[in-house]
């Protein structure tokens, strides 16, 4: 009989203390479970003289129904606590202003931009950067092409009154002036990416006067078109987000790299509206390349029979068009915010290449 008090008030005090819901269940299976405490001694009933089943039965049983009941109104207290504290946690002052939702949108060029110099950073390219009003010198001169060279033509410029002392200016319209401007100021071993906004004189649905180019330019002892190549694929693999691509070298001309090379990146237009990169039966031409002219270098202050380089350059709104499926250039610089909505990234997603470029 002491016993059974003795485990009653041991049972109870110790459902009293129970801080959760899990030291709560210990207990009840250590005293209502299987091989409880209080279940061993119902067990106790059945060997039991019925004399002294009937003195123990109601106390035995007493005991289960006090400890059973202690349990479910622990559980209900215990729930309760529970319930207040994130209760308190989550209280809303009502009071306080709203914060309005995001309004802007990141521009799908910032986006792309974004996402090529991720890609290139972590192929160990550094970021090189020139000014838009760029030296005629620069822009062409020391990149082969000569006052009067016909190649000037390619290049619909929109050129700045001369300056007093005789130099002029022009809207640079490629990014490859950059790399003039690095390798005038530094030595190789070279590896940069520049992205930037050029100028041509020129508009359509597919052409602005205003765009966006990337350049990129390694100059080493060693560089080969193969591994311009190899740049150029893990560059397109990493940006269209699939596993491979098909690159297709054609011969070309510029007048800054020997050879000229123009990369088309297989891809399947079978689909309406839609392109797919790494297979199919089509070809898009994407970016022009070469080995950077020893003329070039020499120009530049490198020794063109120590060094060799590649260089290469393409379209960045371009290559938004292509992966976002946006038909017309135009809009681009229109600032139409139904526009800018639809076709924007979120400010919070940036690119990454373990985060997700696009997601
Ligand atoms: N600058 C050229 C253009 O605007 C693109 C280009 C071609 C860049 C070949 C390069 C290159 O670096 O090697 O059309």
């Amino acid at each position: 009989m002491s016993d059974i008090s003795a485990l009653e008030r041991d049972l109870l005090a110790s459902i009293g203390s129970a801080n959760d819901e899990a030291a709560l269940e210990a207990i009840r299976v250590s005293a209502l479970g299987k091989k409880g405490s209080v279940s061993e001694l119902l067990k106790t009933l059945g060997g039991m003289s019925p004399d002294e089943r009937k003195t123990q039965g109601p106390v035995i049983n007493a005991l289960r129904d006090k400890v059973a009941s202690a349990i479910s109104d622990k559980k209900i207290a215990l729930a309760d606590a529970a319930l207040d504290a994130r209760l308190a946690t989550e209280r809303v002052d009502v009071t306080l202003p709203i914060r309005p939702e995001p309004q802007g949108t990141i521009h799908p060029v910032s986006q792309v931009l974004d996402e090529v110099t991720a890609i290139f950073g972590d192929l160990g390219f550094a970021i090189a950067e020139g000014p838009d009003i760029e030296f005629d010198d620069y822009n062409f001169t020391k990149l082969n092409i000569p006052p009067d060279h016909p190649a000037r033509q390619m290049h619909d410029t929109f050129y700045m009154a001369k300056q007093k002392d005789g130099s002029s200016h022009v809207l640079r319209t490629h990014t490859s002036p950059v790399q003039v401007r690095t390798m005038l100021s530094q030595k190789p071993p070279i590896r940069i990416i520049s992205p930037g906004r050029t100028y041509r004189v020129d508009s359509d649905a597919t052409h602005s006067p205003m765009f966006h180019q990337y350049e990129g330019l390694v100059v080493d002892e060693g560089s080969t078109l193969a591994n311009l190549k190899w740049v150029l694929e893990e560059f397109y693999k990493a940006f269209f987000e699939v596993d491979s691509v098909e690159l297709r070298a054609r011969p070309s001309f510029f007048p800054f790299t020997e050879p000229s090379v123009e990369w088309d990146l297989r891809c399947d237009r079978s689909v309406p509206g839609k392109i797919t990169f790494g297979t199919g039966n089509d070809w898009l031409e994407l970016a022009g390349s070469g080995m950077v002219n020893p003329r070039v270098l020499d120009m530049c202050g490198i020794d063109s029979k120590k060094y060799q380089g590649f260089a290469f350059g393409g379209g960045l709104d371009r290559l938004a068009m292509l992966k976002y499926g946006i038909p017309d250039i135009r809009p681009f610089f229109e600032s139409d915010l139904r526009w800018l909505r639809h076709y924007g990234f979120s400010a919070f997603d940036l690119p990454t290449l373990d985060g997700g470029l696009s997601r």
